[in-house]
């Protein structure tokens, strides 16, 4: 394996929109993440995944790409994105940008000419179909359910067609058969490398073909949603190498690829091993939902799955073990918050550290996403007015239609799972709008900002912000730097329903890593094992005796050991 600058990175991802508003029109800006670099750099981070700032309607938070070569004004100028790129680099961060690929704006110039007619050049540059004859009716080409809920089609009167829409109405799929719209693509890419990007988060890129159009047997719902159909499909693979030969590989890019769409192992690997020549890394969703939440409604009964959460640990970290390398993150901005959905809410500081440590001690590149290092938790919403994110709000529809005619219930579950948990503004202070902005922000503050922020964080040397600065120093600067990195990675104790543990070994360093997950004191087994050293504990003190270890609610231990002959 050769090595590369982004093994040893550690990441942080940053939602423009949220994060910091420089000149208070209440909206995250550009020149606001420039200003917060120095805060990035004390945390230790040095890969920054930046969410899309082209112009754009925003009826997708920026992912509805209306002109890909622009800085939407909202998020400031072309220079601006120079400057944060450079000044990034100057602090010896490396920058990623996200490239949004499957989908534009129904306001980009390519879709207003592509409506225009059937023989418009620009018809093809999308997915459009006649609809076919249902009981003497026209209806949409397959029954195939998008993302947002709905058809994953939309008709267009202009043109008295449909086009494939996988996510809204807003952002119709681009069809990547044709290869001009490749060409297109590789063009914007060079054109933010040249900008001096170091690569890309690439969005929803599993989904760039389509199966053949047939209906799904569905009996339940009239627009089933059935990824299959536009995910991981064969002719992905030949866009991706097509990409690499022409536009990552020159570059030298780093590359993650967002694929959802349940993908296989397989599939992963054909994207990501060392010689898939198509992609750096790829994010998975597997380890996102081992947890009780469609069982429940109170969140305080939340529950992880230990079981099941290290089976997918265990099958993505040993089929990549050789052969690629993984990210590591918790959740991102389309998922709710790591402490309210995986934490406990009676031990958020000690559950908090312990979760860190599950991803910060494993092999691959850690991501944090913003306000997770301080513990940012899910927004109260209180109605569904509240939701920005319209699968927020499909969903909300969905749980009234299908399982319970309740608004509270419906509400409720929508709110566990939704996307806008994550896009509140970052808590930087006590002051109004908890420091994000002077003016007012876009969307809701979380309420508990005067306790969760950064400024309170930085104080408190107990914190989970500094937990997180202590992995990343470990990681990257200390005597155990190559083990951490490079080591090989071993899942413990497989039956253990309360610990997640495992072992990392290079040369003759071997560490052994023990989150427990349970709220009540539980002991762990170390008979097998000489202590050389405590390394990290969430706790103050480690308490072993007679080979084994007590571990309190929530605690996670960093032991160097031996193992006993
Ligand atoms: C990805 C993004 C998500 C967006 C979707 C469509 O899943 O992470 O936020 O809504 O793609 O671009
Ligand atoms: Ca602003």
């Amino acid at each position: 394996m050769d090595k590369k600058w982004w093994m040893e990175s550690v990441g942080y991802q940053i939602y423009p929109k949220s994060f910091y508003d420089s000149n208070n029109d209440g909206i995250g800006d550009l020149i606001g993440i420039t200003e917060k670099l120095t805060y990035l750099k004390d945390l230790g981070i040095n890969l920054l995944w930046i969410g899309p700032f082209y112009d754009s309607p925003m009826d997708d938070n920026g992912y509805d790409v209306r002109n890909f070569y622009q800085v939407d004004q909202r998020f400031g100028t072309l220079d601006d994105a120079k400057t944060l790129i450079k000044t990034a680099h100057e602090f010896g961060i490396k920058v990623i940008l996200d490239f949004v690929l499957n989908h534009t704006s129904d306001e980009h110039p390519w879709f207003i000419e592509s409506r225009k007619s059937k023989d418009n050049p620009y018809r093809d540059y999308y997915i459009w179909h006649e609809g076919k004859m249902k009981d003497g009716k026209r209806v949409e080409p397959t029954n195939w359910g998008s993302f947002f809920g709905g058809s994953a089609w939309c008709f267009d009167e202009p043109s008295n067609s449909y086009y494939m829409k996988i996510f809204s109405d807003k952002m119709p799929d681009l069809n990547w058969r044709n290869p001009k719209v490749r060409e297109e693509m590789i063009n914007i890419g060079e054109f933010w490398l040249d900008v001096g990007a170091d690569g890309f988060r690439i969005d929803a890129v599993s989904h760039l073909d389509r199966a053949p159009l047939e209906d799904i047997h569905d009996k339940k719902h009239k627009y089933p949603l059935d990824w299959h159909r536009f995910s991981n499909l064969p002719k992905v693979h030949d866009y991706l190498q097509e990409l690499n030969e022409k536009l990552f590989k020159p570059h030298n890019a780093l590359t993650i690829g967002e694929v959802g769409g349940q993908a296989t192992i397989e599939n992963a690997l054909k994207y990501a091993s060392f010689d898939a020549n198509e992609l750096s890394m790829v994010f998975n969703f597997d380890h996102n939902w081992c947890n009780n939440l469609n069982e429940v409604v109170d969140p305080k009964k939340l529950k992880v799955d230990v079981i099941q959460l290290r089976a997918v640990f265990k099958k993505w970290q040993d089929a990549f073990k050789e052969k690629g390398w993984l990210p590591l993150n918790w959740l991102n901005h389309d998922q709710p918050r790591l402490m309210s959905h995986y934490g406990h809410y009676k031990y958020p500081k000690a559950s908090g550290k312990m979760l860190a440590t599950v991803i910060h001690m494993m092999r691959g590149t850690p991501f944090i996403y913003q306000g997770e290092e301080i513990g940012m938790t899910n927004y109260p919403f209180q109605d569904v007015q509240d939701f920005d994110d319209q699968s927020s709000v499909a969903n909300y529809r969905y749980q009234l239609e299908h399982v319970s005619d309740n608004p509270v219930y419906a509400l409720k579950k929508a709110s566990l799972k939704s996307r806008d948990n994550g896009r509140t503004p970052m808590q930087w202070d006590k002051s109004s709008a908890a420091g994000f902005t002077k003016g007012i922000p876009w969307f809701h503050v979380n309420p508990n900002y005067k306790k969760i922020n950064v400024e309170n964080s930085l104080k408190d040397p107990d914190s989970l912000w500094h937990h997180y600065q202590k992995l990343i120093d470990l990681r990257k600067n200390s005597q155990y730097h190559e083990v951490i990195t490079y080591g090989e990675l071993d899942f413990i104790d497989l039956e253990n329903k309360d610990c997640l543990s495992y072992t990392r070994l290079r040369g003759d360093q071997t560490l052994l890593v023990i989150n427990s997950f349970s709220q009540y004191d539980v002991m762990f087994d170390l008979t097998q094992y000489n202590i050389l050293e405590v390394v990290l504990n969430n706790y103050k003190k480690t308490r072993i005796k007679n080979g084994m270890i007590f571990l309190k609610p929530f605690e996670s231990v960093v032991l160097e050991v031996k193992v006993k002959a």
